[in-house]
C-alpha cells in the first residue's frame, strides 16, 4: 500500500479531492463509495469547492454509501443516509436517484444486506472508495475480528465505537445504536481504489497497525495489505507512531506525476 503523509487534515481532504476530480474527469459516472464520521469532511468540502469553480463536473457521479445504523428511520438526522444527503449529496450535487445505500430500518435487515451488495455489483462496483478508521482499527463498520471475506451484514458497535459516536448523538451514549449494516471487508476490498484517510493523534495507533503490523482480523483495516490499489493518507499526528514513515516520505517525493493517487 502506499502511505502519503500529508501536514494536516485540510491537506489530506485536498489531496483525496483532487483524486476523486481526476476519476470523475475520466469516468463521469464513477461510483464513489463514501464514509461518515468527522474524518472525511475535509475531502468533501475540498471536492465541492471544486464543483463549484466547475473544474470538476458531478452531474452524472453516482454515490455508494459504506454502512449504517439499524433501527433508526431513514430520515432520522444521524442516519448515514441523512448524513450523507447533507454532507455530500447535497454540497456536491447529486441527486437522490444517484444515491445507493442499505436501508437500515428494513423488517428483513438480512435481505437488505444481500440485497445491496447485489446492488453494488449490478452497478458495477466501487470506483473509489474513501474509508475512515476507527481507534480499533475498524472500517466501514467491521469491528476487530470480522471475517477479512465478510460480505455486508449486520454487526454489533463496540462501547468504544458506540462512545466515540456519541457526540453526533448530543452526547448521549444511549441514543447510539447497538447495531449496523456495514459492508463487509470482503466487499470493500473489491473496490477499485480504496483510500484511507486518518488524522489526529487518537489514529496513530490504529494506523501503525493498519501499515505495519501483521495481516490480522484484529486490526480490520490491516486487510488494505491485500488490495492492489491501496492508498493511505495521514496527517503528521496519525503518523507518529510509523516506523517506515522516513521511507514513506521519500517514495512519495519521487513518485512520477503520471501515477496520481
Ligand atoms: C463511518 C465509518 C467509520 C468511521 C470511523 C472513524 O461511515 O466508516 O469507519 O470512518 O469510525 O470515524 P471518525 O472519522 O468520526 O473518527
Amino acid at each position: 500500500m502506499e502511505v502519503v503523509i500529508v501536514p494536516d487534515a485540510r491537506a489530506g481532504g485536498e489531496l483525496i479531492a483532487e483524486a476523486m476530480a481526476q476519476l470523475l474527469r475520466r469516468k463521469p459516472d464513477a461510483l464513489l463509495g463514501v464514509a461518515t464520521g468527522s474524518t472525511p469532511l475535509p475531502v468533501y468540502q475540498a471536492l465541492a469547492a471544486k464543483v463549484a469553480a466547475g473544474t470538476v463536473d458531478t452531474a452524472r457521479t453516482r454515490v455508494a454509501q459504506l454502512d449504517e445504523y439499524v433501527g433508526l428511520p431513514a430520515d432520522h438526522p444521524e442516519s448515514y443516509r441523512s448524513v450523507l444527503a447533507r454532507e455530500v449529496l447535497a454540497p456536491l450535487g447529486i441527486a437522490k436517484a444517484a444515491f445507493l445505500g442499505p436501508d437500515g430500518s428494513a423488517e428483513d435487515v438480512r435481505a437488505a444486506c444481500t440485497g445491496y451488495d447485489a446492488a453494488l455489483a449490478a452497478a458495477g462496483g466501487v470506483d473509489l472508495q474513501l474509508l475512515g478508521i476507527g481507534t480499533d482499527g475498524h472500517i466501514g463498520f467491521n469491528e476487530p475480528c470480522s471475517s477479512l471475506a465478510s460480505r455486508t451484514r449486520i454487526k454489533t458497535l463496540t462501547e468504544q465505537t458506540r462512545e466515540d459516536n456519541a457526540r453526533f448523538f448530543g452526547g448521549d451514549v444511549d441514543q447510539v445504536p447497538y447495531h449496523v449494516i456495514t459492508q463487509g471487508i470482503g466487499t470493500i476490498l473489491e473496490a477499485r481504489h480504496l483510500v484511507l484517510l486518518a488524522t489526529g493523534e487518537g489514529k496513530a495507533d490504529a494506523v501503525a497497525a493498519t501499515v505495519e503490523g501483521p495481516l490480522a482480523a484484529v486490526c480490520p483495516a490491516s486487510a488494505l495489505q491485500l488490495h492492489p490499489h491501496a492508498t493511505v493518507v495521514v496527517d503528521e499526528p496519525a503518523a507518529a507512531k510509523l516506523k517506515l514513515a522516513g521511507y514513506f516520505r521519500h517514495a512519495y517525493a519521487h513518485k512520477p506525476d503520471w501515477q496520481g493517487l
